[in-house]
């Protein structure tokens, strides 16, 4: 398996409906109607739900938000453009990646994603951002992107650091976490660190 650093950029291959990127092991699409069983599968796993802001409370509530997601175009501000992560070759559903236009801050994109358990661990997750990282910078000319863990959520904590986000922002309880708080780490990659980054890739060859 080639590593998330030597792995060439994803390709944007732009549809006249929708957005699809591809990478070696993946594409990232518009969620459907038939992946809401799959989707509220991982999504209602405590395992996957634990540090989430949302959790689906039944298949319904997973149809629901399927057909939101549906009716959000990329850079509408404030929503959160959801994309299927889906294994390149059989096409089924393995996790999911948001991307979030932040309404006052235009140049900015706020990173989630959430992968099946069965599909954790084989640098899936890290292979998809990157493929985000690389249409966020070089397609949609954003200046930022950033992500907000709860520093208890290691694996999360590893994979963005991984991927060369800057570990930028530690603040102290201050989300609610069922009767108590969180707190809430900040990561962030601007494009100028992101373009070092690919050229110095391309330098060690
Ligand atoms: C966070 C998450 C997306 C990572 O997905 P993944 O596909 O397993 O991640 P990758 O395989 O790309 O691994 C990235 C790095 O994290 C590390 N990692 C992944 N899972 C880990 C675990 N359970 N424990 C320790 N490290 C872990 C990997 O070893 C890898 O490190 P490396 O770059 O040093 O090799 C996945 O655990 C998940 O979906 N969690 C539940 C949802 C969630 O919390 N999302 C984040 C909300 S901010």
């Amino acid at each position: 398996m080639p590593g998330a650093e030597s792995m060439p950029a994803a390709m944007p291959d732009a549809m006249p409906d929708e957005i699809r990127l591809h990478t070696p092991r993946l594409t990232l699409d518009a969620l459907r109607g038939e992946d809401a069983a799959a989707l509220y599968r991982y999504r209602a796993d405590p395992a996957v739900s634990r540090y989430q802001g949302w959790c689906p409370a039944s298949l319904d509530e997973a149809c629901r938000f399927i057909e939101r997601c549906a009716a959000v175009t990329p850079d509408t501000p404030g929503s959160w453009f959801q994309r299927a992560i889906r294994q390149r070759d059989s096409g089924e559903l393995i996790g999911d990646l948001g991307l979030h236009f932040v309404a006052d801050a235009p140049a900015t994109v706020e990173l989630g994603i959430s992968l099946a358990p069965a599909h954790q661990r084989q640098g899936l997750a890290a292979e998809a951002l990157q493929a985000a990282l690389g249409w966020i910078f070089e397609g949609l000319h954003k200046h930022r992107a950033t992500a907000s863990v709860d520093p208890r959520n290691q694996p999360c904590v590893t994979l963005l650091a991984g991927i060369g986000m800057r570990r930028e922002a530690h603040f102290v309880e201050s989300l609610p976490d069922g009767a108590g708080w969180a707190d809430d780490v900040i990561f962030a990659m601007l494009e100028r660190e992101w373009r070092l980054r690919h050229a110095s890739e391309r330098h060690r060859g």
